[in-house]
């Protein structure tokens, strides 16, 4: 076992008020002291384009593959869009898929999801496990975090006050690192 760890995390949503990002933000105060967290933003990705893109990688992308391949896991924190994941993460992984440099190949991921809803993104947590598998990421099976009913859990600022869902990312964090653990032997 490792004695510290640095985990890099997605938000797969750009707004501001985004339950996903608030939640990713809980997880960075909630890591333990021996776990990092480092927030990647997605925000200045553009577009895939296959044919400006096989040659050249943006360097908002190459930050990305760089930060990944070199962490001990990647947590994605993801909305559901219609039963699956938005499109902006989408966009991302396609990029990442394509760098000679294989970020996400063998790489420890965790999934957690938010939504106001009672099924709380967890539609998407399976369609990203499929992905995952195309790019030959391992995804943590459990423990699952499936934050419902969001709207409910963080208070006007951001924070997250809903103490089963900390015990939850608590958990998981440390679980996750277990998993990294495992990977790498
Ligand atoms: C949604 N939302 C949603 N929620 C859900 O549980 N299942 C779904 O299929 C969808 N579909 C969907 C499509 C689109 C285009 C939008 C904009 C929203 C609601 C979604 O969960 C909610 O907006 C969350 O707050 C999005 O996550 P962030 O931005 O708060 O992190």
């Amino acid at each position: 076992m490792k004695n510290n760890y640095h985990f890099v995390a997605i938000s797969g949503s750009l707004r501001k008020g985004s339950f996903n990002t608030m939640a990713l933000l809980a997880a960075q105060m909630l890591a333990p002291k021996n776990i990092t967290i480092e927030h990647l933003s997605i925000a200045d990705v553009p577009l895939f384009n296959y044919d400006l893109h096989a040659e050249h990688t943006p360097d908002a992308v190459e930050k990305l593959n760089d930060a990944v391949k070199s962490a001990d896991a990647l947590i994605i924190f993801t909305p559901e869009y219609n039963y699956s994941i938005p499109g902006v993460l989408k966009n991302v992984l396609d990029f990442m898929s394509k760098s000679p440099k294989q970020p996400l190949s063998m790489k420890a991921v965790g999934i957690i999801s938010a939504s106001p809803s009672l099924l709380g993104g967890i539609r998407a947590q399976y369609h990203l496990r499929q992905v995952l598998v195309a790019v030959n990421a391992v995804s943590m099976n459990i423990p699952e975090v499936v934050i419902t009913q969001a709207n409910t859990k963080f208070d006007e600022a951001g924070n997250l006050t809903d103490e089963k869902t900390k015990e939850f990312i608590s958990t998981f964090l440390t679980s996750l690192s277990v998993f990294s653990d495992v990977l790498k032997k």
